[in-house]
């Protein structure tokens, strides 16, 4: 594996989630020097409260240094700078990239300006990778497994970046079957469903929640999100159109998990997080612990590289 940057899942190996998956259960609860010295850039030219502070967060873990954009409009962008010329110069600053930005395409546009460690923490309704290694990794400790699962996919699935990343990992796998639940405006578009059907992977498409229940193993529910929509009346008609409660989940499997990307809106209620299906508060945390495997061996394999 010598991977040194990562702005998609669509070329990620089995073996090397596999990896990322157990070196992130070591570095549970750890603090390590594997950045000792080494800056990185936080960039978040879009608004992020998880995927921004875990990676600080995992940053400091391993002994490593910051320097950080929190808001676009505090760069030279905001004056016309463009993006490339931007990642050419912060990469004369720092050691390593972090980037999240409105535009899809972006973090494969940023990548052509460096050849550092460079990873995608988001790119519009695009990919967010480091997301579905996440989420990969908190499937696996929460069902001991990945392969004969029945994922449920719920709500936002047009521009939902975190189910696009996740599926391509998902179809590594023997998973037994995906589901996908929205309302027929934010349906799943068909690059994914072909190259999950391409995999030999059961699916289905279905508008509705309750009548599936019984079948889930991981229900994976997403925002409705407002920053998406050129038309405001259109999310305001299809906002809130699922509500996960504690009394559907009563209707699902015992062992049923649930988990989101975070931040939730008005689709699953409150009364959801005393339970022990509730796994999106495991799920933020264990961000941590796979952005500091990866941060750990993109560093390691860029130096391989350059010796
Ligand atoms: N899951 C996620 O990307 O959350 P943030 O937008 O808060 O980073």
């Amino acid at each position: 594996m010598n991977r040194t940057q990562l702005t998609t899942t669509a070329d990620l190996t089995k073996e090397e989630v596999d990896f990322f998956i157990k070196d992130a259960e070591e570095f549970r609860n750890k603090r390590t020097k594997d950045l000792d010295g080494v800056i990185v850039a936080s960039l978040f030219f879009e608004p992020s409260t998880r995927t921004r502070l875990s990676f600080e967060s995992a940053v400091h873990r391993l002994g490593g240094r910051l320097i950080t954009v929190a808001n676009a409009s505090s760069t030279s962008m905001k004056k016309g700078e463009t993006l490339n010329d931007t990642i050419n110069v912060i990469e004369k600053y720092a050691d390593i990239l972090i980037m999240r930005h409105p535009k899809e395409g972006a973090a494969a546009e940023a990548c052509q300006s460096t050849k550092k460690p460079f990873l995608n923490a988001g790119d519009g309704a695009n990919q967010h990778p480091t997301q579905a290694l996440l989420d990969m990794y908190t499937i696996h400790n929460e069902m001991g497994k990945i392969d004969g699962l029945t994922i449920a996919f719920v709500g936002d699935l047009k521009f939902g970046r975190t189910v696009h990343s996740l599926l391509y990992l998902l179809a590594l796998y023997n998973v037994k079957k995906i589901l996908f639940i929205s309302p027929e405006q934010l349906k799943i578009p068909n690059t994914y469903l072909d190259m999950l059907k391409k995999k030999g992977i059961e699916l289905e498409e279905s508008s509705e929640l309750n009548k599936h229940m019984q079948e889930i193993d991981i229900l994976y529910m997403t925002r409705i999100q407002q920053e998406r929509f050129e038309d405001l009346d259109q999310y305001y008609q299809l906002k809130g159109s699922y509500v996960l409660t504690a009394n559907l989940i009563k209707t699902g499997k015992p062992k049923m998990r649930v988990m989101h990307p975070l931040p939730r809106v008005d689709e699953i209620t409150t009364d959801v997080d005393e339970l022990e299906q509730c796994a999106y508060f495991r799920q933020a945390e264990n961000g941590v612990y796979m952005r500091m495997a990866l941060l750990k061996n993109l560093w390691k394999n860029y130096n391989i590289e350059a010796t």
